[in-house]
């Protein structure tokens, strides 16, 4: 056994308290309509407990610009061992903000650890996805028409087009593909927020999803890749740019062929790579926060690529004794 799988095991339930910590002080905000509380609340979680976390980590997606986001920005240090191995971190403490705003179903905190240089340090862009579980990993072609997609994915899991679930971020931009999936005969689920959850949602499964299709965050395309390489699913995206000042500056950061497509591998390279959700408010995926009075339950996956191991921990939380790490007061707090 390697180093870095003794390390990826090591790490993978400090990964999971990580994840927790950020779902469980953001779901004390759901519903409150408050997008910037949730999102503090997970972000100083998340952050605190990443400091007692034994990693030497550099946040290569995270809250963006250091002027912009106080912590987990992208190039921040994290963790309490800098003279390890350093690691790529890419984190989304609350993937759905305004669903806990709006107490939503299917938001989720997440964290995915991976070899330096492995993650694809994308921009805060848009990005056409199209996702699937295994069975059908090796038949999309995110340049096919929608209708030839739908077909080859319903043979490759023996279904029919009509049986199929396409999961769709609802919004304006969709129009024309919603209308071609319904033109094609598959069924749909719109969804509010949360493509991430979709799009693993693909691999898992139960979730009754088969397949995630249109424009989200690019960053959120990153941490799906990441999940969907732990699960054999795949990803295919392509830069999408609203106008010409997205146009120019997706050819700063490097992006100059728009057409150029970017699979499962190019976002997240190579096995060493740990991806870690929990549940914040109820969802195909994962169940969210559970309230009990002097308990909280929550539900996480954790999984890696190296050996496609996924484990399950629901846990329960004795909230008259558990404390949180807070970043911002440098110390524990009750939650
Ligand atoms: P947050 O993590 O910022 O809450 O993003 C939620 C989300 O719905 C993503 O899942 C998706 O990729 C993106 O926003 C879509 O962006 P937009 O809301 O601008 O269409």
């Amino acid at each position: 056994m390697s180093a870095v799988e003794d390390r990826e095991r090591e790490i993978m339930l400090e990964l999971v308290r990580v994840t927790e910590t950020a779902s469980l002080l953001a779901a004390r905000c759901m519903g409150m309509g408050d997008t910037e509380l949730v999102d503090e609340a997970a972000v100083d979680g998340m952050r605190g407990m990443l400091s007692l976390v034994n990693i030497n980590g550099t946040v290569v997606i995270g809250e963006g610009e250091k002027d912009r986001a106080p912590m987990l920005y992208n190039g921040e240090r994290v963790g309490t061992c800098l003279t390890k191995d350093e690691v790529d971190i890419a984190v989304d403490p609350v993937e759905g903000t305004r669903l806990v705003a709006n107490g939503l179903p299917n938001a989720i905190s997440v964290i995915v650890v991976a070899g330096r240089q492995s993650l694809m340090p994308v921009p805060t862009f848009y990005m056409r996805k199209l996702a699937v579980g295994p069975q059908a990993r090796d038949y999309i072609d995110i340049n096919a028409p929608t209708r030839e997609n739908l077909r080859v994915v319903a043979a490759a899991m023996g279904k029919k087009v009509k049986d199929l679930t396409v999961v769709i971020l609802n919004r304006p931009r969709h129009e024309e593909l919603i209308r071609e999936v319904r033109e094609a005969g598959a069924r749909i689920k719109l969804i509010q927020d949360g493509d991430v959850s979709a799009a693993i949602s693909t691999a898992l499964p139960d979730t009754g999803v088969d397949l995630l299709m249109g424009i989200g965050g690019a960053p959120e395309a990153v941490l799906s890749a990441a999940a969907l390489k732990c699960l054999g699913g795949e990803i295919q995206t392509q830069m999408w740019v609203r106008d010409a000042d997205d146009e120019a500056r997706a050819m700063a950061a490097g992006f100059e062929r728009l057409s150029q497509v970017f699979c499962s591998e190019d976002l997240a390279k190579g096995n060493n790579i740990v991806f870690c959700a929990t549940g914040i408010t109820d969802g195909d995926m994962l169940k969210g926060v559970r309230f009990h009075g002097q308990r909280a339950e929550t539900d996480s996956i954790v999984m890696r690529a190296r050996t496609g191991t996924v484990r399950r921990i629901r846990t329960t939380h004795d909230l008259s004794k558990k404390t949180l790490r807070s970043f911002k007061a440098g110390q524990e707090m009750p939650l």
